[in-house]
C-alpha cells in the first residue's frame, strides 16, 4: 500500500518503498552475477546521487539543461497555449523541478492556479523541490509522488481531473533501451484522454567529442556520481568496494546515438557484500555497466510517437540544434 499524506496545498504519495529496498539488494544480485555484470541506473539517485545529478546540470560540458532550459524559456507560453484550459501539469522525472519553473510560470501567467503533479524516485529530490516551488508560487497545489515511473503513471491518470500536460524532460527518456522507451511511450499513450499533451525532451544524436566531454567532464563530477552506485551498496548493502579501484569510463558508440557508461577495474577488488551473503572476485579491466544514455535523430523521435499511438502538434530545437522539445497528442 503507498503511503500519503496531504495538506491544503502540499500532499505526497509514497510508493512502496520497502519493495524498492529489496529491488535495490535483488538487482545487485543479479547484476553483479551475471556473464557481463551491470547495475539498474534507477538506483544512481539516491540523495547523494540525486544532489551529485543537480551539479552535472550546471557544469558547462553538459549542454542538456542549458539546451532545453533555453527552448523552455523561448516557447513555454506556446507550449501552455496548445493545451486546453484549465490544464494541470503531471512531470515524469523532475528531480529539482527547475527548468519546469519555466513551464509553472507559464501556466500561472495563464490560469492563476496550478495543480504540478510531480513524480520522481527520489522522495529528498522531490520533496526539496516541492517546498522550494509552493513558497515561491502561491497559486499551486503539489502532489509529489515517490515511486518509479509506471506506478506514478498510473497515480497522475488517478490523481487529476483536469486535462493535463504530462512532461517527461531532461531527455529521462534515454535512459531507456529503445524498444523499452517504445514501449514506455505507450503506456504513457494509453494513460492520455484525447485533451492530454505529452512533451518530450529529447536530447539528438550528435558527434562523438561533445558527448565525450558531456558524459567525462574535467571535474569528475560524473565519475562521481557513478561510483556513488558502489558507496551506496556499500552504504546500504553492507558492502566493501574499494572505490580507489575503479576508474568512470563514457563511450560513444552507435555514430553518436548512445553513450554508455561504467566502471573499469584498475586493479583487484574482493568484494563482499553482507546483506547478499556474496563474494566477488573483480580484476583489472572487469567492467561494470551501469547506464546507456541514448541519443535520437529528429526522424527517430517522430518514428517513436507513430509507434506509440501519438501525433506531433509540434517540435522546438535550441539555437545550436542538440537538444528537443516535442509537444504530442494522441491520435
Ligand atoms: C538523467 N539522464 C537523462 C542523464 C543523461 O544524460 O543520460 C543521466 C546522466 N548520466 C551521466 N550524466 C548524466
Amino acid at each position: 500500500m503507498p503511503n500519503a499524506q496531504r495538506s491544503p496545498r502540499y500532499a505526497w504519495i509514497e510508493e512502496n518503498h520497502e519493495e524498492r529496498q529489496e529491488s535495490f539488494a535483488a538487482s545487485v544480485d543479479a547484476g553483479l552475477g551475471s556473464e557481463a555484470p551491470s547495475l539498474p541506473c534507477r538506483f544512481l539517485y539516491d540523495a547523494k546521487g540525486s544532489a551529485l545529478f543537480e551539479e552535472i546540470c550546471d557544469l558547462p560540458e553538459y549542454y542538456l539543461t542549458r539546451a532545453e532550459h533555453e527552448i523552455l524559456a523561448n516557447h513555454a507560453d506556446a507550449i501552455v497555449a496548445r493545451c486546453p484550459s484549465p490544464a494541470a501539469l503531471a512531470e515524469l522525472g523532475s528531480g529539482s523541478s527547475s527548468k519546469t519553473r519555466l513551464l509553472i510560470e507559464a501556466f500561472l501567467r495563464r490560469q492563476g492556479r496550478l495543480r504540478y503533479v510531480p513524480v520522481d524516485i527520489s522522495r529528498t529530490a522531490l520533496d526539496d523541490a516541492a517546498k522550494a516551488l509552493l513558497a515561491d508560487y502561491g497559486g499551486l497545489e503539489v502532489l509529489a509522488i515517490a515511486s518509479e515511473y509506471s506506478e506514478g503513471l498510473r497515480h497522475v491518470g488517478r490523481e487529476t481531473r483536469l486535462p493535463k500536460l504530462i512532461a517527461w524532460l531532461g531527455s529521462n527518456i534515454g535512459n531507456f533501451e529503445r524498444s523499452e522507451a517504445k514501449g514506455f511511450v505507450r503506456s504513457i499513450r494509453d494513460a492520455m484522454s484525447a485533451d492530454d499533451r505529452l512533451l518530450l525532451g529529447i536530447d539528438l544524436r550528435k558527434e562523438a567529442k561533445v558527448l565525450e566531454d558531456a558524459y567525462d567532464d574535467p571535474k569528475g563530477v560524473t565519475s562521481l556520481f557513478n561510483k556513488n552506485l558502489l558507496a551506496r551498496i556499500n552504504h546500504e548493502l553492507g558492502g566493501d568496494f574499494d572505490l580507489g579501484a575503479w576508474r568512470h569510463r563514457a563511450r560513444v558508440v552507435e555514430d553518436g546515438g548512445r553513450v554508455e557508461l561504467g566502471l573499469v577495474c584498475e586493479r583487484p577488488d574482493e568484494v563482499r557484500i553482507d546483506a547478499l551473503e556474496q563474494e566477488y572476485s573483480f580484476s583489472p579491466g572487469d567492467f561494470i555497466h551501469t547506464e546507456d544514455s541514448i541519443k535520437y535523430s529528429p526522424e527517430e523521435i517522430a518514428e517513436l510517437a507513430d509507434a506509440a499511438g501519438l501525433g506531433v502538434e509540434e517540435r522546438w530545437l535550441d539555437s545550436d540544434e542538440r537538444f528537443s522539445l516535442t509537444l504530442l497528442s494522441a491520435r
